[in-house]
């Protein structure tokens, strides 16, 4: 047993814990993913699993992406950006609903499958069942040689390397980075997207490593200070709006997972559909507020919150006075598109859900009842 800590210890590289260790690995996990497939000079995404299903691509009435968990949340935001960047139809599905509810499909169906182990059941035998009926399916896998990897038409791996803590971070962050490649690679197929565009994207994701490492740096200290601010809350609420409305989900269930605090994301112009109600002085907000499209917006929802007397905290683009101003606590991230946001939103709220579990004196690595792969149904 002496032995298993040591090795344990050495393959935590220094890090406290998995989970640390593995957030702070991401500005490399995310350019091993993108690494080879993108060319910055001849304006070129190679992805040949995409190469291998083009003309189904071609011809697809719409893209259904499966998954569960946080792949799940992966899979809306790209749901988000392939809608955008290649006018097709998307569809993001609860992979234990899908299976169930007897879905229509055919041969003109394009399946993802997003998934870190490849095993999760559910979204296994989701795609047994659309096989069966027709559809093509792509597997995002991180596992290689895993069960949903070999039951794939084509597929791309993610390079995250093996994730051990319970709750995903790295495979998270990488499942955005190709997906935004397959996106993009999508696009030059379909004719929807120009070369110029295409290759202000390719510069955008180029430059998404160093600015994770940039909120590495710079903000943890920072974080744990809300961290520890925060670690008796009960409740906590997460908003963001497009791009950054899976984010929010994403962070309340890094944090339900690590904390065992109550936390419900939500898209931010919905609080006014009920979640409004749960607003006093003790609720700590946090809004996912990077600069894009929808600012103006989510300020709006901001100075709501503010006015019932909720305690904000936002994730902010560098510089951002204006909500600076207006919230209690800030998270900061360098400023990008609106489409590559999600990637560096994440960061801060993977490490706010750790701190505050670690101060919540917590099994970080391995929460209670939850399982790294869900192999039963
Ligand atoms: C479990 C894990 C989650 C993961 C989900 C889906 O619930 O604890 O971290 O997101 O399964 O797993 P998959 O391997 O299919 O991505």
């Amino acid at each position: 047993q002496k032995l298993d800590l040591e090795l344990a210890a050495i393959e935590k590289n220094g890090y406290d814990h998995f989970m640390l260790k593995e957030i702070f690995e991401q500005p490399q996990t995310i350019f091993d993913s993108l690494r080879g497939r993108m060319d910055a000079q001849k304006n070129q995404i190679t992805l040949s699993g995409i190469d291998a299903i083009a003309d189904k691509i071609q011809s697809a009435r719409r893209i259904i992406i499966v998954a569960c968990g946080t792949s799940w949340h992966a899979a809306l935001v790209a749901e988000y950006v392939i809608e955008e960047l290649c006018r097709i139809n998307v569809e993001v599905e609860y992979a234990s609903e899908f299976r169930y509810r007897n879905p229509i499909i055919s041969n003109e169906d394009v399946i993802i499958a997003v998934s870190q182990s490849g095993e999760t059941a559910d979204t296994l035998v989701a795609l047994e069942n659309a096989k069966q009926q027709g559809a093509t399916i792509y597997g995002l896998v991180n596992v290689v040689g895993s069960s949903i990897a070999r039951l794939s038409d084509a597929g791309s791996y993610t390079h995250a390397g093996p994730e051990i803590g319970v709750a995903s971070t790295k495979a998270y962050t990488a499942q955005l980075a190709v997906l935004q490649l397959i996106a993009l690679k999508i696009a030059k197929i379909k004719g929807t997207i120009d070369d110029q565009k295409f290759t202000y994207f390719i510069q955008q994701l180029d430059a998404v490593p160093e600015k994770v490492q940039w909120i590495l740096d710079n903000q943890v200290e920072e974080i744990k200070r809300i961290a520890k601010k925060y670690a008796d809350a009960n409740d906590v609420l997460y908003l963001g709006r497009g791009y950054n409305f899976p984010t929010a989900l994403e962070g309340a269930l890094k944090l339900k997972e690590i904390s065992y605090i109550h936390a419900e994301g939500y898209p931010a112009a919905e609080m006014k559909h009920g979640p409004i109600a749960l607003v006093d002085e003790t609720l700590p907000v946090i809004f996912v507020a990077t600069k894009d499209s929808y600012h103006e917006k989510i300020v709006s929802n901001i100075q709501e919150i503010k006015a019932r007397k909720g305690k904000i905290i936002a994730i902010v683009s560098e510089g951002d006075q204006r909500v600076g101003d207006l919230a209690d606590d800030l998270m900061v991230v360098p400023s990008c598109d609106e489409v590559i946001a999600p990637l560096l939103a994440a960061i801060p709220l993977q490490l706010l859900a750790y701190y505050i579990g670690v101060e919540r004196g917590l099994d970080v690595d391995q929460p209670r009842n939850l399982a790294k792969s869900v192999t039963v149904e």
